[in-house]
C-alpha cells in the first residue's frame, strides 16, 4: 500500500473506531437521561444510573470534538492531496498559507467553545468554528479553481457524502453551543431532541455514502486505469482500457 493510500485510510478509519462508538454512547445515554426524566415526572424512582445526564453530556463533549475533528482531516486530506498534485505550495503560497490558518482558526475556535461559559461568546465561538469548515469545505468555490479539490457531488448532492458530513458537523457545533441551553430550559431540550435525531440519520448517511465512496476511489496504482473508464465514457458506450504492464512498488 503507498503512503497515499494510507493517509486516505485514516479518516474512514478514526470515524469507524472513534466516532460511531460514541454516537452509540451518546444514544445509550440519551436514553437512559430520557427515561430517567420522565418518570422523575411522575414521583416514581427514576430508573438507570444517576449519572446518565452527565455522562451523556460527556460524551458529547467529546463527540463533537471527534466529528469536526474526522471532518477537518477528510478536507485536510483533499487539500494537501490536491495541493502537492497542482503544485500549489510553490504557485500559490499565499493561498496555502491562508488555507493552513484556516485549519488553525477553526480548531481555536471549537477550543474557545469548550471553554467559554457566556451564552454570547459560545455562539461566536461556535459560529467561527462552522464558518472555518465551510470556508474550508467551500474552498473551490472562494479561490474560483477550474478544479475541485474537495469533492462536493453537485451532480447528485442528495447522496453528497460532502453535504451531509457539513450537515451532521454542523448540528454536532450546535448540539456543544446550547448545551447551557439545555439544561435550562424545556423548549431548548426539545430542539436539541429533535436536531440530534435527525443528526443519527445523517450519521446513518455518512455510513453508507462514505462505504460507497470508499469503492469508488481507486488506490493510486489502480487510478489511470480507472480515469480512462470516465474518459472513454464506459458507462455509456462500449470501450477498451489499455493495460500497461507495470512492476514495482505501486503495482498490486
Ligand atoms: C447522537 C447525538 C445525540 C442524541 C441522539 C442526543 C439526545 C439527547 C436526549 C434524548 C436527551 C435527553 C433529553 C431529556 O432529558 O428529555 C439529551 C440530553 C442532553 N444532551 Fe444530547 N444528544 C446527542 C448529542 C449530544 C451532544 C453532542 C451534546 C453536547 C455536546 C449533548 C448534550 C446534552 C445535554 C447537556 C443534555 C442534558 C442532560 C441532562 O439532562 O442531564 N447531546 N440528548
Ligand atoms: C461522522 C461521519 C463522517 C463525516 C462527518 C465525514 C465527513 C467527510 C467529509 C467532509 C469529507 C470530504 C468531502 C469528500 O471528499 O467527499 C469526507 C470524505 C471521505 N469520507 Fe467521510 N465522513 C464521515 C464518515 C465516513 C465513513 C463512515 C466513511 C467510510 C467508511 C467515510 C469515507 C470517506 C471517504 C472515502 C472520503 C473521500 C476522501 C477523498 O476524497 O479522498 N467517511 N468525509
Amino acid at each position: 500500500m503507498q503512503l497515499r493510500d494510507f493517509l486516505e485510510l485514516i479518516h474512514p478509519v478514526l470515524v469507524i473506531t472513534i466516532v460511531f462508538p460514541l454516537v452509540g454512547l451518546a444514544v445509550y445515554f440519551a436514553w437512559q437521561t430520557r427515561q430517567r426524566r420522565l418518570q422523575a415526572r411522575t414521583g416514581q424512582k427514576p430508573p438507570g444510573p444517576a449519572l446518565a445526564g452527565i455522562t451523556h453530556m460527556r460524551v458529547g463533549h467529546y463527540l463533537t470534538g471527534a466529528v469536526v475533528g474526522v471532518c477537518l482531516v477528510a478536507l485536510g486530506f483533499d487539500t494537501l492531496d490536491s495541493a502537492i498534485q497542482a503544485d500549489a505550495f510553490v504557485k500559490e503560497p499565499v493561498q496555502m498559507g491562508f488555507l493552513g490558518l484556516m485549519f488553525i482558526a477553526t480548531l481555536a475556535a471549537l477550543g474557545f467553545l469548550y471553554i467559554s461559559r457566556p451564552w454570547g461568546w459560545r455562539l461566536v465561538f461556535a459560529l467561527l468554528t462552522e464558518v472555518g469548515v465551510l470556508v474550508l469545505g467551500f474552498q473551490d468555490t472562494l479561490f474560483n479553481r477550474p478544479e475541485q479539490w474537495i469533492f462536493r457531488r453537485d451532480y447528485e448532492w442528495q447522496f453528497s457524502h460532502f453535504y451531509s458530513g457539513l450537515v451532521v458537523t454542523t448540528l454536532m457545533i450546535i448540539s456543544l453551543g446550547i448545551v447551557p441551553q439545555i439544561y435550562r430550559s424545556s423548549g431548548w431540550r426539545t430542539l436539541h431532541i429533535t436536531l440530534n435525531t435527525l443528526a443519527l440519520l445523517f450519521f446513518l448517511g455518512q455510513a453508507m455514502t462514505g462505504t460507497r465512496d470508499l469503492i469508488e476511489i481507486p488506490l493510486t496504482w489502480q487510478t489511470p486505469y480507472i480515469e480512462q473508464l470516465y474518459n472513454l465514457n464506459c458507462n455509456v458506450k462500449p470501450c477498451q482500457v489499455t493495460l500497461q504492464t507495470k512492476t514495482g512498488p505501486g503495482s498490486p
